[in-house]
């Protein structure tokens, strides 16, 4: 899968595009990540990418044009012109683990981050097939926004995760969250691991966590019971 990033900052996203899980994705080539300079799409000796309102008014506003020449060089030099094209926005559906499941199934996604007051409305309108918010509060920018929604997709990707940290089971993956983990020792200060988990009966095991797991959606997250049945439970047994 490809990810096209487009960014006046591209600096902001090197670090975790560079580690753990999606470091090795990228060297074993599952996924592809590309992160595209908005002043390199500028035309002007300063390679301004904001102005001010119209209007009036506090903050600056990324200007169209650079964006607009970013994402139709990246449509044409990478032949993506059926791609999904992203707008990070505080208004926008808000992503969830299904948005994330869908949009792993594209062969392609691009991102154009805002900054400062937003972004020329002309690009949500002519531009952005969609716009998609990581939560109701507000960023400094689409950078952390577009890396949040791209973790969370390129983990889904076949191949990234290896057997023992597989998605399945993960919080929202089965509608509900995830049982409690454990690892070594089993006593740290004193508080003991749960005895069934070292007692080797696999079918205890995987009844405790699908008990588990029940127990704390329904204290937790009521809201996701509605609608699932019993077996929508973790049943993995990942012992
Ligand atoms: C300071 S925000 C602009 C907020 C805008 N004035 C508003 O109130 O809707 C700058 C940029 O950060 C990004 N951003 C901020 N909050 C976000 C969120 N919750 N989800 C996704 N992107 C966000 C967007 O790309 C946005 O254009």
């Amino acid at each position: 899968m490809q990810f096209h990033v487009v960014t006046g900052f591209p600096k902001l996203l090197a670090g975790p595009l560079s580690e753990s899980i999606i470091k090795r994705a990228r060297e074993r080539k599952l996924v592809e990540i590309f992160v595209h300079d908005l002043r390199d799409h500028t035309t002007d000796k300063h390679r301004s990418i904001d102005d001010y309102p119209f209007g009036g008014g506090p903050g600056m506003i990324l200007k169209p044009e650079p964006i607009f020449r970013c994402v139709e060089h990246i449509q044409k030099e990478f032949q993506l012109a059926g791609a999904r094209v992203i707008l990070t926005s505080p208004q926008g559906e808000t992503f969830t683990q299904r948005k994330a499941n869908a949009l792993a199934q594209e062969p392609a996604l691009i991102f154009i981050c805002g900054h400062y007051k937003g972004v020329d409305e002309r690009v949500r309108e002519h531009l952005a097939t969609e716009e998609l918010s990581i939560g109701d509060y507000v960023l400094t920018g689409g950078e952390l926004a577009a890396l949040v929604v791209m973790d969370a997709v390129i983990r889904l990707q076949p191949g990234v995760l290896g057997n023992l940290d597989s998605a399945v089971g993960d919080s929202f993956q089965t509608s509900g969250l995830d049982y409690a983990h454990y690892t070594r020792p089993e006593v740290f200060r004193s508080h003991r691991v749960p005895e069934v988990l070292i007692s080797g009966h696999h079918a205890q095991i995987a009844a405790w966590r699908r008990a588990e797991a029940e127990a704390r959606t329904r204290a937790r997250r009521a809201d996701l019971l509605q609608n699932r049945t019993k077996s929508d439970f973790l049943t993995e047994d990942r012992t």
